[in-house]
């Protein structure tokens, strides 16, 4: 049992060998934090680790001689009124209008295994010896409501998860007006936070920046976790780097509005709080009813933020993703979303289609455009029924000719919006979220369907599910092209208003639930608007999402660098897409653009037919390289961040098997340099004493891998390969790359 529990003294010593958490009740019954990090040997108290001091000015909220004051005391899920002044965890409201709550300790009990949070998503464990759980159940007297604070340690990994679940018995209402999932204290500011910030088509960049008094916080507001902020963040120390140093990761497993806040006091005290963003938040609960905060996944890594972000992909690979596509290699696919936008007919899919198979993809998507009035992006999103006009065979009949080709088919949704000219919206205008009296907002001429209410999904899932069943359909992407502007229901009560945000994404998990469970075999894709709902809520449900609408490779490397901080390689949707690029019009070697959707779920977004001899052969050569090669990128291997993108023109990574036998390196340039000095790639990951035959692998047409030479790992790690820029100039000069093989060999 990894949970220990110290009944004198009443502390939990939450520990796996890697890390520890140590908490306790304290003298006031709330619970404080005494110590989070690398572990620890664990001892009869660690009550020297509890922060208790006279400070003048300070409240202090049990009777003399007490000197316990909440202001200056780590606590593990902080309440406003009772001596602390920071942001808390919880709000309540009474009926007489009091905000004030006191959470104190009641019992508690440590299991083996995890439960589950359904409908929520969450991590899980397939057998009970791979984590053990605490639950404290705390008391707020007055208004008789429970909480519970869940705390699960895997055994193999340094990550502890935590989640709240209030239980009302109180005869009068309360009204839950923020209910975060976890608050984590420090008792310094010695940190850097490390976050991912972007838009649309420059999603999940890496921002770093210092901790100052006061608090710093990054949020989404738009109804999902959004492109502009992605619901993690990291404290780091500012020694710690990508290999080394202490890391603290915090990632919500949720889709919705989020708040993940950094609040450091005078005293230079530091909180991390996150969970369900309290605007727009409020939640009445009544006599017997409950609310269930999403999960916070907090990994602790003390060999830098490379270390983190393999604790996240190892855990949220396994352990998150769920369903027969968890452990399976994915398809090299082709979508036309790129090749054609809304402009196809029958004949000019299957001609794209045909193309694929010949290049040796496994998939074909058809994306926008096959359903209702569907002709550009004004019109047709909610009538689910196919365009016969354009499709006159329907999906059904299309489908089964794809499959004849020796392709699997995979079809578009974006099954939460509507737009105003359509069917669905002429018959249930009341549908749309949207506040009476005021205006609504458009967003790519289109609306949100109100999912908060459940005839909507119902009415949603008969009309898609009758296409599934009818076709033949292997794969799903579902798309959702905009945010919530005027979060109100048609459909709800006054008090259900503050409730409508979280149950809209409740609405979208029960969707997905429901086809997943229905349909199995389907390998589902999320996307929004590219990667605006790239978040770990999402992956439990679909195990890839498109990371984002810039397929540009020069772009790539930032935003698949970025995303790789807490997502794994095999959940990143990366395609080859044409020259000039859709997004910014740049012109990159193929080979490059290869090199970069390789590390991810690889496929092609561009009709094969408009390629050259020469780039149709070297698309083969891809085709066959990423099927050989996609069990170690995608399934077996571990991700390391060699060189960084945001601090200068190159970019570096690799993939290393788990026996460290093999590996797959790539360098990738934007400018090409002129004289350039020399360029040595440091690896990571190998075993010192192997030697590795390294090919190279230059994707141009006609040229089979060569060897390069035989190197040992240390060779490799600490003295690095030298990369050649005139192999650079040849491929093209600027946006070019390499790429090698290792394969470890006898000596
Ligand atoms: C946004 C997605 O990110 C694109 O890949 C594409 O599916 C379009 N929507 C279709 O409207």
């Amino acid at each position: 049992m990894s949970i220990i529990f110290h009944e004198k003294t009443k502390e939990f010593h939450l520990t796996n060998g890697e890390i520890s958490y140590i908490i306790e009740v304290m003298e006031n019954g709330q619970i404080g934090q005494l110590y989070y990090g690398k572990a620890l040997r664990d001892r009869d108290s660690f009550q020297e680790l509890h922060e208790e001091k006279m400070r003048s000015l300070m409240s202090i909220s049990l009777p003399e001689p007490s000197s316990l004051s909440m202001e200056f005391t780590r606590q593990e899920y902080p309440s406003y009124g009772t001596g602390d002044y920071r942001m808390p965890a919880v709000t309540i409201q009474q009926k007489n209008g009091s905000r004030i709550c006191n959470f104190t300790y009641n019992s508690h009990e440590i299991f083996s295994g995890k439960k589950s949070l359904a409908p929520l998503p969450s991590t899980y464990v397939e057998q009970e010896d791979e984590a053990d759980t605490l639950e404290i159940s705390l008391c707020d007297q007055l208004t008789e409501t429970d909480l519970i604070l869940s705390y699960t340690i895997y055994r193999d990994y340094p990550v502890i998860t935590r989640n709240a679940r209030f239980f009302h018995r109180g005869k009068e209402a309360i009204i839950l007006d923020r209910a975060l999932s976890a608050s984590v204290e420090f008792s310094d500011m010695n940190f850097e936070m490390v976050h991912l910030a972007g838009a649309w088509s420059r999603e999940r960049y890496v921002k770093t920046r210092k901790l100052e008094m006061g608090i710093q916080s990054i949020q989404s507001l738009r109804g999902a976790s959004s492109s502009e902020h992605n619901p993690f963040l990291a404290l780091k120390r500012p020694d710690a780097s990508e290999k080394q140093g202490e890391v603290y990761g915090f990632s919500f497993v949720y889709s919705g509005n989020f708040l993940a806040q950094v609040e450091v006091n005078t005293h230079e005290m530091t909180r991390v709080t996150m969970g369900i963003h309290p605007e727009m938040f409020s939640w009445e609960l009544h006599a017997g009813e409950s609310f269930q905060t999403p999960e916070v996944v907090m990994v602790y890594s003390h060999q830098g933020l490379n270390q983190m972000s393999q604790t996240y992909h190892g855990l949220y690979r396994k352990r998150l993703v769920r369903g027969e596509w968890r452990d399976k290699v994915r398809p090299v696919l082709l979508n036309n979303w790129e090749a054609t936008y809304f402009d196809f007919n029958e004949e000019s899919i299957l001609k794209i289609a045909g193309k694929a198979k010949e290049a040796g993809a496994e998939l074909f998507v058809l994306d926008d455009g096959w359903f209702g009035a569907r002709n550009d992006d004004y019109r047709g999103l909610g009538d689910w029924y196919v365009n016969l006009e354009k499709l006159p065979n329907g999906i059904k009949g299309l489908s089964e000719k794809v499959e004849a080709l020796g392709l699997k088919f995979g079809l578009w949704v974006e099954l939460e919006m509507v737009n105003k000219d359509s069917d669905l919206y002429r018959k249930h205008p009341d549908w749309v979220i949207g506040a009476p009296g005021r205006f609504e907002s458009h967003s790519r001429h289109q609306h949100v369907l109100d999912f908060s209410r459940k005839e909507v999904v119902d009415a949603i899932y008969e009309m898609i599910s009758k296409i599934i069943r009818e076709s033949k359909i292997s794969y799903i992407k579902w798309d959702m092209n905009r945010y919530i502007t005027e979060p109100f229901s048609r459909g709800g009560s006054p008090t259900d208003q503050g409730k409508m945000m979280h149950r809209y994404i409740l609405g979208v998990y029960d969707l997905y639930t429901r086809l997943t469970t229905e349909f199995p075999h389907i390998l589902f894709e999320s996307c929004s608007s590219g990667g605006a709902r790239f978040d770990p809520g999402m992956l439990a449900f679909a195990p890839q999402t498109w990371t984002s609408d810039d397929t540009d490779a020069g772009e790539r490397m930032k935003i698949q660098y970025g995303t790789s901080y807490v997502y794994p390689l095999v959940s990143m949707g990366s395609h080859v897409s044409a020259v000039p690029n859709h997004q910014v019009y740049r012109k990159t070697p193929i080979a490059t653009r290869a090199d970069v959707a390789y590390f991810g779920t690889f496929g092609y977004e561009l009709d094969l037919n408009l390629l050259t001899d020469e780039e149709f052969s070297q698309v083969k050569a891809q085709i066959a390289f990423m099927k050989k090669y996609r069990e170690l990128i995608q399934i077996d291997g571990d991700f390391y961040r060699l060189v960084n993108p945001f601090e200068g023109n190159d970019t570096a990574w690799m993939v290393v098997s788990q026996d460290k036998k093999e590996a797959v390196a790539a360098f990738y340039q934007r400018m090409n340099k002129v004289n350039a000095s020399w360029l040595r790639l440091k690896m990571e990951g190998l075993e010192p004493h192997t030697l590795y035959e390294i090919t190279y692998v230059s994707g141009l047409a006609n040229e089979e891998p060569v060897a390069v030479g035989r190197y040992f790992g240390d060779e490799l790690m600490y003295a690095g390969m030298v990369i050649d820029r005139d192999e650079l100039n040849r491929k093209g000069g600027d946006f070019s790359s390499v790429l090698y093989t290792l394969k470890a060999v006898e000596q």
